[in-house]
């Protein structure tokens, strides 16, 4: 009887301090109360995906947002507004050589790829305006053919960059999709459509052949007389 009675009681001394140990700090619901081993809980190392308000964790990884006024890497700024004027400025002023890019046919190919992505549904990819999205009917606009810009001399990277990163009328901006770099390839390879597709190597090859043959004619001209 005795022992049972001291059983009874012992459990019950158990029962009470259980409860006191796991119960909640009354002026705080949401305490887990005494915990045994708090660090199997709670990890004293900074963990991710936290907005820490001490300073301790400053160089850990966090949600905290960079700095006022920092730059992303490969960031380049882009001084030419969304106004005319900022068009015909950046026409002038935004040219290759200022960017730092050389024309090179392997520079076109990586337009290329990126211009079949991004713009050839609706320039098509002789760059003549039919792309798909506009033979089908369901896109209003005809953009204008890139062969008919470059005889006019309206084709300069600049503006091209400057409508990439824009948008010009119903065409939207395509900031978001390519980086500073690929604008300027993408621009590379659009005044290779414009000029009918030649590579630049082979345009460049083009370009010194008239004259060689031009002064072979007046040569002959003159031999002529
Ligand atoms: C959704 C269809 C669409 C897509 C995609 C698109 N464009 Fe256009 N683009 C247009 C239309 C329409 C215009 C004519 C805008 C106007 O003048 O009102 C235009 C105009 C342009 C012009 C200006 C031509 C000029 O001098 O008048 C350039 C350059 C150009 N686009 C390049 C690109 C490049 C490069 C891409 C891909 C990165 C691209 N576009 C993607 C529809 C599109």
């Amino acid at each position: 009887m005795t022992s049972n009675k001291t059983l009874i009681a012992l459990g019950i001394v158990a029962f009470a301090g259980m409860a006191m140990l796991t119960s909640c700090v009354k002026d705080n619901p949401d305490s887990p109360g005494f915990e045994y081993f708090p660090d199997m809980y709670r990890s004293n190392s900074p963990e991710t995906n936290v907005a820490y308000e001490s300073s301790y964790a400053r160089d850990s990884m966090s949600n905290m947002l960079p700095a006022e006024g920092s730059i992303p890497r490969g960031f380049v700024a882009f001084p030419y507004a969304n106004t005319l004027q900022g068009d015909s400025l950046a026409a002038r002023f935004w040219t290759y050589s200022n960017f730092g890019i050389k024309q090179s046919d392997e520079n076109e190919e990586k337009g290329k790829g990126l211009y079949k992505v991004y713009c050839s549904h609706c320039h098509g990819d002789k760059g003549d305006g039919n792309g798909k999205l506009v033979e089908s009917g369901k896109y209003a606009s005809v953009p204008p053919s890139y062969i008919a810009r470059h005889k006019e001399n309206n084709l300069s990277e600049g503006h091209v960059y400057w409508v990439i990163t824009h948008g010009k009328g119903n065409m939207g901006s395509h900031a978001l999709f390519l980086s500073p770099e690929e604008r300027m390839q993408v621009a590379m390879y659009v005044q290779r459509l414009g000029r009918g597709g030649s590579a630049w190597s082979a345009y460049q090859q083009e370009l010194a052949k008239p004259a060689a043959d031009s002064t072979k004619t007046d040569s002959l001209k003159i031999a002529g007389k």
